[in-house]
């Protein structure tokens, strides 16, 4: 297995992956913000890695820079993930999640945020505590699967920091 930067031919891939690994109700939404994201230009860069196994893509997640109100830290929002359930529990979810913390630390970036399962994130050191000064876009169906991780040596934020994601991220229905 090898992890790449996406490009924009590996779109109907990414697409297909998010189909087979979400359940009925959440496949398109959460397609579509794949795909959505890989198109639009943002500043800083949205990154975006595929995993390939034997030249098959077979896991995808994406990383887009978030605005804090409070200039000093520099902030990036995990989402989405996905691995085609044929390839699930293989470590893949596990190493693109740690390739991205790798490549975020590298260029200064203070804080990774995440809105998932914290059974699932707990286990690279995203906790419930570290996010709780960040306010999301929109009010959060399950508030205990926001999460933060400092990627810096920066103390998590002492008040309250207003967050704004990238537009593909504006929607309250992914919230
Ligand atoms: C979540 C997901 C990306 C993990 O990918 P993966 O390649 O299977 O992950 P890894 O092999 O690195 O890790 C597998 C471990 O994660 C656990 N795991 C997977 N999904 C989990 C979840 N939602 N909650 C808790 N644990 C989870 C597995 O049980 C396994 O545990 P183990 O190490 O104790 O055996 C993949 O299961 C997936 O695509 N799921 C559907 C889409 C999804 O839910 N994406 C958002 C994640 S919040």
């Amino acid at each position: 297995m090898r992890i790449r930067a996406e490009i924009s031919s590996d779109k109907d891939r990414i697409h297909c992956i998010y189909g087979s690994a979400f359940s009925t109700e959440e496949r398109e939404l959460v397609a579509n913000l794949a795909v959505n994201l890989l198109l639009e230009e943002t500043k800083p860069k949205t990154l975006s890695f595929v995993a390939e196994t034997e030249y098959r893509i077979t896991g995808h997640i994406a990383f887009s820079p978030i605005t804090l109100n409070d200039n000093n830290y520099k902030g990036y929002i995990l989402a989405p993930l996905a691995v085609v359930p044929t390839h699930q529990k293989q470590g893949i979810g596990s190493q693109l999640v740690q390739h991205g913390i790798q490549q975020l630390s590298q260029v200064g970036i203070d804080i990774l945020l995440v809105y998932g399962d914290p059974k699932y994130y707990s286990r690279f050191g995203f906790s419930e505590e570290t996010a709780k000064n960040y306010i999301p876009p929109y009010k959060l169906q399950y508030p205990f699967g926001w999460q933060g991780l400092m990627l810096s040596d920066r103390p998590p934020a002492k008040s309250p920091v207003q967050i704004t994601c990238v537009p593909a991220l504006h929607d309250p229905a992914l919230w």
